[in-house]
């Protein structure tokens, strides 16, 4: 198998270090953050060194250089994801921020009582509490699609869902955190508008490791966050259509958000700044373009690829491990470099740790995933994700820990 990304390696210094006692790092939890390249780590240390003040306020010239740093920002992620008008991609904090900014703003406006919001069996937390929130205060109901014993949508319910005519929402990831299935996107956001329903993707498992066009899904809302691919923490993006933005109610209100405020009441700047209020996390969003710019070098194809090399791999060497339970599709083309499984009497949280031993960090517990966890009829799992820089020799090692924890407990 060839692995052409290795030679990226070296443009992340943390896959370099050693762990408990020598070993050397083995980073299998990109699904929960990657790791950051020394440009993205540089940029952002440019900023706070070189040109350190706020934006869109003052004249002089260092305060131009951070405005134009944070807007190109906002260009170079527009590019990556095939946004063309810029006004309708708003920084915020992540896709949980994106998730709940539309769930207030736009749902507050739009969601009424006897209503549905439909999401799935396998939102990450973020895409469900934000619309049970919702749907308590304005007497609304949640639904959810199911999840076959694949791991895959059942998109019969959503047919049966749509049918009521209630439907003022349909909230879905295109990439389950858990089990890496990939939704029919396509299919999703065709049904529900031809009911009539809004529809946001949480794209935060997608836009790092596959092509991406956000325009040509057709749907309303999309929500990613930086850290998930290569940028810095507390950044990401919220796209939505000009017209739905422009109707919208402001998210927060403050500095930055408004064009004139009165003791009568104030009116809102233009879009996208009408939803980033207040000072924005500067340095992150030009680390996030810098991580955009990173990404779309080496081209998110050439991700993808490698990472269902990896994925086909890891599942081949998986089929060995006596015992082990395998959730999601546990096929590489229908889903992303995400993989989830348990041992029948071994606890996840034991499992990890006999893997941390062994330099490999791997996550175990729900994942933000409970009502998944209830669907699979288990409290947790342990979980590999894979990136750009991880390695076949590392799905390997992946697969010799878990022949080991197998031995050591007896399945
Ligand atoms: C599918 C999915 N949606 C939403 C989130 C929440 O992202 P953040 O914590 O960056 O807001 C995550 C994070 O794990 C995720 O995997």
């Amino acid at each position: 198998m060839m692995q052409k990304l290795e030679p990226l390696r070296a443009d992340f210094p943390a896959l370099s270090r050693t762990v408990r006692g020598g070993k050397p790092l083995i980073y299998l939890d990109n699904a929960s953050t990657t790791q950051r390249p020394t440009s993205v780590v540089d940029a952002v240390s440019r900023y706070y060194t070189h040109y350190n003040s706020n934006i869109h306020r003052a004249v002089y010239e260092v305060a131009e250089e951070a405005t134009e740093a944070y807007e190109s920002a906002r260009d170079v992620l527009a590019r990556m994801v095939g946004v063309g008008d810029r006004r309708e991609l708003v920084f915020v904090r992540g896709t949980t921020e994106a998730i709940n900014l539309v769930a207030s703003s736009w749902g507050r406006a739009n969601v009424s009582e006897g209503d549905i919001i439909v999401t799935t069996e396998y939102e990450h937390h973020s895409n469900i509490v934000p619309w049970q929130l919702l749907a308590e205060e304005r007497g609304a109901r949640v639904e959810y699609v199911g999840v076959d014993d694949d791991g895959v949508l059942d998109l019969g319910d959503l047919g049966r869902f749509l049918d009521t005519g209630r439907v003022r929402m349909v909230a879905f990831s295109m990439v389950s955190n858990v089990l890496g299935t990939i939704s029919d996107t396509a299919r999703i956001v065709s049904m529900s508008k031809k009911a009539g329903a809004r529809v946001l993707v949480d794209g935060a498992q997608a836009v790092p490791h596959m092509p991406v066009d956000i325009p040509s899904i057709g749907c309303d809302f999309f929500a990613f966050s930086g850290h998930k691919m290569l940028g810095p923490t507390g950044i990401g993006a919220l796209w939505a259509r000009r017209d739905l933005l422009e109707g919208m109610a402001p998210f927060h209100g403050g500095g930055d958000m408004i064009r004139e405020v009165k003791k009568e009441g104030s009116t809102w700047n233009d879009l996208p700044y009408k939803f980033e209020a207040g000072t924005p996390d500067i340095a992150g969003a030009i680390g996030l373009g810098e991580a955009a710019r990173y990404l779309a070098g080496v081209g998110l194809g050439s991700v993808r690829r490698h990472e269902e090399e990896i994925t086909a791999h890891a599942l081949d060497l998986l089929a060995g491990v006596p015992g082990l339970v395998v959730y999601g599709p546990r096929d590489p083309a229908r889903q992303g470099g995400v993989i989830s499984f348990n041992f029948a009497d071994v606890h996840p949280h034991d499992v990890a740790q006999i893997m941390d031993s062994e330099g490999l960090a791997v996550r175990s517990g729900h994942h933000c995933a409970q009502v998944l966890m209830d669907r699979l009829g288990v409290a947790a799992t342990t979980r590999a994700s894979f990136y750009l820089y991880n390695t076949d020799a590392e799905a390997e090692a992946l697969v010799a820990s878990l022949k080991k924890v197998a031995g050591i407990f007896k399945v």
